[in-house]
């Protein structure tokens, strides 16, 4: 089989590297793919927006499968485009995506649905937003409605500060259209937890439970990144929490979409709050998150294109999934100075028997040596019998990977630690 992978990061390098365990797997594409994953699949520089020229790709090359990872390409209608050239796909269709890409539509429909998530109310305009602001509960949350790089988000803890957002997104159109409406919203408290689940939009199975690690500095402190580390599971999320999720949010949430005329296919992302009234929605993606896809799929003993397929053809409820009970941590190293200004160019030395636990986020090849190309370069995964061993593993991984201007932090999984003791 010819399998198209859509993406460039360490998600998808992650994906790869899984799927190439299905020995029906002959060739695999990744559109761009990046310097490290050209060890994995062959690579070619056409970008993940790039739709037009995904859907051409395929069609010279005719791949059996494609899989579609990023939220903009899914927001734009890949799916859709390949699938009308006949090409199956993994990811949901542009009318589903909907429930990552619209900030507004993914508030509205919890609250039609009795989906618990935090108190908000939806602004088209910043004078309502900010009279709206003026006795608002402090702190309270502003979110862009459209897709913001992760950026759409904003904490604020003082009045000044949500003003400040509103006017920012509204007013400067920092976010250019995405913020043409924004949420505010109740500021909720407790830990998080990610839960990605595989759904053919009629059964849903959750997959391990996992814990991201967003701020650049050790502590929870400094700017939000793209991830910079993540551990599976995550052991704040108990069983009877599973329980109570599936029941109140998981199932609820498919039967909506499809309530909605926009049946969901492919891996719909969980972003839980643990509040003192219950686990609540924070967000939606509608995709495979990125880092804890690099902590998750490592857990994951059955095949993961299967999976997919059966995702695909709706059969999931058919299809036998088993994890192993181990955990698994993953550290992300970056350039140093990332989320802001970073140099790159730096060679990257990774010896050969590490390779397997690589994720290549953030490099590009050039002359047989591979180097460092992006904030996030590459995230390192081990897997053990215990969290502290899985970690301990990992960070003796990372020591031993060299590139120039290397930062990570330290204490990735240590808030797990603390909660499991
Ligand atoms: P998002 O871009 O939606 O993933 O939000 C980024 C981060 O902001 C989340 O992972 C949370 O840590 C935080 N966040 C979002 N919404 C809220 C909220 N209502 N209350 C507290 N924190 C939030
Ligand atoms: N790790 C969060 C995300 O992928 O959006």
């Amino acid at each position: 089989m010819k399998i198209m992978v859509i993406g460039g990061g360490g998600r998808e390098h992650a994906i790869i590297k899984k799927i190439k365990e299905n020995k029906a797997v002959e060739k695999i594409y990744a559109l761009p793919g990046n310097g490290g994953i050209a060890k994995d699949a062959e690579c070619f520089p056409i970008k993940a927006t790039d739709i037009e020229g995904i859907v051409d790709f395929a069609k010279r090359t005719k791949p059996d499968y494609a899989i579609v990872a990023p939220d903009d390409p899914l927001a734009a209608g890949c799916v859709d485009s390949l699938e009308n050239i006949g090409v199956p796909c993994f990811g949901p269709k542009a009318n589903a995506a909907i429930i990552e890409s619209s900030k507004v539509f993914s508030k509205n429909l919890m609250k039609e649905y009795n989906i618990p998530t935090a108190r908000y109310e939806v602004f088209d305009n910043a004078y309502a937003a900010l009279g709206y602001l003026d006795d608002a509960p402090i702190p309270t949350v502003v979110k862009a409605d459209g897709l913001a790089l992760g950026k759409g988000v904003i904490i604020a803890e003082t009045r000044e500060e949500a003003k400040t957002a509103v006017r920012e997104i509204m007013e400067d159109h920092k976010f250019g259209k995405s913020g043409d409406r924004i949420v505010i919203e109740e500021f909720l408290e407790g830990p998080e937890v990610s839960v990605l689940s595989f759904t053919d939009s009629k059964t849903v199975v959750p997959m391990v439970s996992s814990m991201d690690h967003k701020r650049i500095g050790d502590g929870d402190t400094g700017l939000n990144t793209g991830g910079m580390g993540a551990v599976a599971p995550n052991p704040y999320y108990t069983e009877e929490l599973a329980e109570q999720c599936m029941k109140e949010i998981f199932i609820p949430t498919v039967e909506a979409m499809n309530a909605e005329g926009r049946p969901f296919k492919g891996c719909l992302y969980f972003g839980l709050m643990l509040t003192d009234e219950g686990p609540k929605v924070i967000e939606y993606n509608c995709r495979f998150g990125d880092p804890e896809t690099q902590v998750v799929l490592p857990l994951l003993k059955s095949d993961l294109l299967d999976i997919m397929q059966a995702v695909t053809e709706e059969k999931l409820a058919e299809t036998d999934i088993e994890w192993y009970e181990d955990s698994a941590c993953c550290v992300v190293a970056a350039s140093d100075g990332y989320p802001a200004k970073y140099e790159k160019g730096y060679e990257i030395i990774i010896p050969e028997d590490l390779w397997e636990n690589v994720y290549v986020a953030g490099a590009s090849a050039e002359d047989d040596k591979l180097v460092t190309s992006g904030g996030r370069v590459l995230g390192v995964t081990a897997r053990a019998k215990t969290l502290e061993e899985a970690i301990e593993k990992t960070y003796g991984i990372l020591d031993r990977i060299e590139f120039g201007n290397k930062y990570y932090r330290v204490d990735i999984g240590q808030k797990a630690l603390k909660a499991l003791k």
